[in-house]
C-alpha cells in the first residue's frame, strides 16, 4: 500500500501514513501523540500548520477547517490524508507531549449493566475481559463500534480511572440515534468492540480553584474527574454548575452529594431552565451559563472544565472570559455528533 512520510518539525520525528488512514490515525499507530479532541472533524483542536506538502479530505469531513485555513496551509489532522510527503510545524509543542500517557488500544467488552437515569439518558457499563484493564485519565473517551454496521460512536468515561476493569458511559438517547437505539435493545452480555482511551480533556495538576460547567450527558467526564479528585484527597475549591431543562432531567444527584462529603472544597449548583409547573423546584432557574454569570465573581485565578452541547460551551467560554478567566485555563469537550 502507498505510504507518505510525515515529519514533525522542529523535532525531526517521522512516521509513515498509509493512503487509507488520516494523519492522526497514522500518528496513533506510530505511538506519537498529537493534539486533538473529537477525532471527527468538528472541534478544530487538531488544526496544525503544514511546513510543506499537501493534504486532501474525504467528502463531508473537515468542517472545522475553513477555506481560508486551507489556503494558509492549515491541516485538520483527524480528517486529512497526505497526498505527498509532509512536514508538520509543531512550534508550540514540547517534545514530552509527543509520547502518549495511555496509548489507545482495541478491547473486546460485554454489556454488563444498564439502567435509565432519566427518560432519555441511559447508563451502560461495558466490562473488559477477565484480567484486562484500560488505563485512562478522567475526562477521556472511548469509541464503540456499532455492531453489524460501519462506524463507531464516542462516549466519555463516567467511571473513575481507578475502576479500570470497565467502561461506564452515560448515553443520551437521541431521536433515531443508531447507537442509542441499539444499546436500548441489546441484551446483557452482548459483546462489543471499543477503542481508547482518546482525548486531551483532563484536569491540570495545579492548585487553582476549579469551575466545572456541564449540560446533559456532559455530566459523564465531569463525574469521572470528581471521583478522581476525591480519590486523590484533593482539597481544591470546586464549583460544579449543571444545567438541565426540567428537574426530571437531573440525575446522579446522590452520587454528587457523596462527593460533597469527600471533597471539602466542593459546591454543586444545579439549575433548571424551564421550571414551569414544577412546584417543588427551589434551586437556580435559567440557562446554566446565565447562572454562572450571576453567581461568579472575577475568575482570574480559576480554571474551568466544560462539557456538553457545543452551543452551551461557546456561551460558557464567553462568560468565563468576560469574568477575566484566561483562555488557556478553559478546557472543554464538545459533544458533537460522531455518526
Ligand atoms: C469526544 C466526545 C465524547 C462524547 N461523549 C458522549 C457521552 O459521554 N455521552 C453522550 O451521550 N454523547 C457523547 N458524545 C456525543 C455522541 O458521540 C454523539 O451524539 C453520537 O452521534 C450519538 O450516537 P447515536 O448513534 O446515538 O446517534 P446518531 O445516529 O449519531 O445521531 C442521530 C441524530 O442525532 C444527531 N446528533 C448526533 N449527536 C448529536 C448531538 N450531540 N447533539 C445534537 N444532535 C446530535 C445526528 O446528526 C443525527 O441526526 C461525545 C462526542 C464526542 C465528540
Ligand atoms: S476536528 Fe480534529 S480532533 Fe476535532
Amino acid at each position: 500500500m502507498l505510504t507518505r512520510r510525515v515529519t514533525l518539525r522542529p523535532f525531526d520525528i517521522a512516521f509513515d501514513c498509509r493512503e487509507d488512514e488520516t494523519i492522526l490515525e497514522a500518528a496513533f499507530r506510530a505511538g506519537v501523540n498529537l493534539r486533538y479532541g473529537c477525532r471527527h472533524g468538528g472541534c478544530g483542536a487538531c488544526r496544525t500548520p503544514l511546513q510543506s506538502g499537501e493534504v486532501e479530505y474525504d467528502d463531508g469531513r473537515g468542517s472545522a477547517v475553513s477555506e481560508r485555513d486551507r489556503q494558509a496551509g492549515i491541516a485538520l489532522l483527524c480528517c486529512a490524508r497526505p497526498i505527498e510527503d509532509l512536514e508538520l510545524l509543531l512550534e508550540d509543542y514540547e517534545v514530552s507531549e509527543l509520547t502518549p500517557e495511555f496509548p489507545p488500544r482495541q478491547y473486546g467488552v460485554t454489556l454488563s449493566a444498564k439502567r435509565m437515569l432519566t427518560p432519555d439518558v441511559l447508563l451502560a457499563t461495558f466490562s473488559l475481559e477477565d484480567g484486562e484493564r484500560i488505563d485512562f485519565a478522567a475526562g477521556q473517551y472511548v469509541e464503540i463500534d456499532l455492531p453489524g454496521q460501519a462506524g463507531h460512536r464516542a462516549f466519555s468515561f463516567a467511571n473513575a480511572p481507578g475502576k479500570n476493569d470497565r467502561v461506564t458511559c452515560m448515553i443520551k438517547l437521541l431521536p433515531d440515534g443508531a447507537f442509542g437505539t441499539f444499546i436500548q435493545r441489546a441484551p446483557l452480555n452482548e459483546r462489543l468492540t471499543l477503542r481508547g482511551p482518546f482525548g486531551q480533556f483532563r484536569i491540570a495538576e495545579t492548585a487553582a480553584d476549579i469551575i466545572m460547567i456541564a449540560g446533559g450527558t456532559g455530566m459523564a467526564p465531569i463525574v469521572s474527574m470528581l471521583a478522581d479528585l476525591a480519590a486523590s484527597g484533593s482539597r481544591r475549591v470546586i464549583r460544579f454548575y449543571y444545567g438541565a431543562r426540567r428537574s426530571c432531567d437531573l440525575f446522579w444527584l446522590e452520587e454528587i452529594a457523596e462527593f460533597a462529603s469527600r471533597l471539602p472544597g466542593f459546591t454543586f449548583v444545579p439549575a433548571v431552565a424551564d421550571p414551569t409547573g414544577e412546584a417543588q423546584w427551589e434551586g437556580e432557574v435559567g440557562l446554566i451559563t446565565d447562572v454562572v454569570d450571576r453567581r461568579e465573581p472575577a475568575l482570574q485565578r480559576c480554571e474551568a472544565y466544560l462539557c456538553g452541547p457545543p452551543g452551551m460551551i461557546d456561551s460558557a467560554v464567553g462568560i468565563l472570559r468576560s469574568h477575566g478567566m484566561f483562555a488557556s485555563r478553559i478546557r472543554y469537550d464538545k459533544f458533537l455528533g460522531t455518526g
